[in-house]
């Protein structure tokens, strides 16, 4: 089984979050429901990571898997 994550998409998903939940990021990429983990990672070596939102906004969350600032989309993808 490879570690290399799969690319869902090479651009950020804006999603909004509230502030004081919890949110699980597909950290794998197999998820079908994008940026968020559905369970697909079983069987693989990834786990989602869990963050709680500090202010209620629209986030950017990493659809590409390769940042280097998890969940947050840091830029990566543009060297995918
Ligand atoms: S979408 Fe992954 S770094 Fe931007």
């Amino acid at each position: 089984m490879s570690d290399a994550p799969i690319i869902a998409q090479k651009a950020p998903y804006a999603v909004p979050v509230e502030a004081g939940k919890t949110y699980y990021w597909c950290a794998c990429g197999q998820s079908k429901n994008q940026p968020f983990c559905d369970g697909s990672h079983k069987g693989s070596s990834f786990t989602p990571l869990a963050f709680t939102a500090e202010d209620t906004k629209t986030a950017y969350l990493c659809g590409c898997k390769h940042t280097q600032n998890a969940p947050f989309c840091d830029g990566s993808h543009k060297a995918l």
